[in-house]
């Protein structure tokens, strides 16, 4: 049985004082991490005093990036051994808008995801294909070539403990999900793909959430398919009512 996952990424939104409001309200507030994996997405900025905050309780907290190297001359860029030295489990690697705007190569990713595990993380590694690739029923052979990139080189315990999140890019803060059978169908494709590369325990144990437009009202939907473990939640994770909500819906 794969523990479900839910996790907020906030983007770059919110101010210190109103991410650690946000902490305060849903510390206490959150299932049991028996039930659900609990996790907050937060800007770099926000990282220290949200696990400061959040300490004791059972809300987890992801980076949305790190760079790959520990230490060095890499102006801009937050170090994985420093993210994890302040109490951060997970990672988001890979989101599309990282991939367009920062132009993040597959092998990038690929290097964060063994450093974030290096560093006793776990990588939240995104895929996702855009509208044009959708609409010429390329998906399937897109996501495959992704998550293989991706994971080129990782042992069978650090898949095996990865989250991976399926994100169209087409589905992305447009208001638009992609239907739960689709979601679970390319989800689908995910884990095939890590069977066919690490065999079929691995590819029964790695979680994989969907991405795009989930709201607390639809998000049983793709709770209900085979194939999804979680979501990885834009807009809906910004309000903590709504965080509560998406919870809810899953314990
Ligand atoms: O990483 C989450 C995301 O890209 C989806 O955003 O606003 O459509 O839930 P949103």
């Amino acid at each position: 049985m794969r523990k479900p996952i839910i996790a907020g990424n906030w983007k770059m939104n919110k101010t210190l004082a109103e991410a650690v409001d946000f902490a305060k309200e849903v510390k206490g507030a959150v299932p049991s991490n028996d039930a659900v994996d609990s996790v907050i997405g937060s800007p770099a900025l926000f990282l220290a005093s949200l696990a400061e905050e959040l300490k004791g309780s059972d809300v987890k907290i992801a980076a949305q990036n790190a760079y790959w190297e520990n230490t060095g001359a890499f102006t801009g860029e937050n170090s994985p051994a420093a993210i994890a030295d302040l109490g951060v489990q997970y990672v988001i690697i890979g989101h599309s808008e990282r991939r367009e705007y920062f132009h993040e190569t597959d092998a990038d990713i690929n290097k964060k995801a063994k450093a974030i595990f290096a560093n006793g993380m776990t990588p939240i590694l995104c895929c996702g294909e855009s509208l044009e690739t959708y609409e010429a029923g390329q998906t399937a052979e897109w996501i495959e070539g992704q998550i293989t990139a991706g994971l080129e080189g990782l042992t069978d315990e650090q898949v095996s403990n990865l989250v991976i999140a399926y994100e169209p890019i087409w589905a992305i803060g447009t208001g638009k999900s992609a239907d739960a059978t689709i979601a679970d169908e390319i989800c689908g494709v995910v884990r095939q793909t890590v069977e066919k590369i690490y065999g079929e325990t691995v590819a029964q144990a790695v979680r994989i959430q969907y991405g795009g437009s989930v709201n607390p009202e639809n998000i049983a939907e793709y709770m209900a398919k085979e194939n999804v473990d979680g979501a990885l939640v834009g807009g809906a994770s910004l309000v903590p009512a709504s965080f509560l909500a998406l919870l809810e819906a899953v314990k």
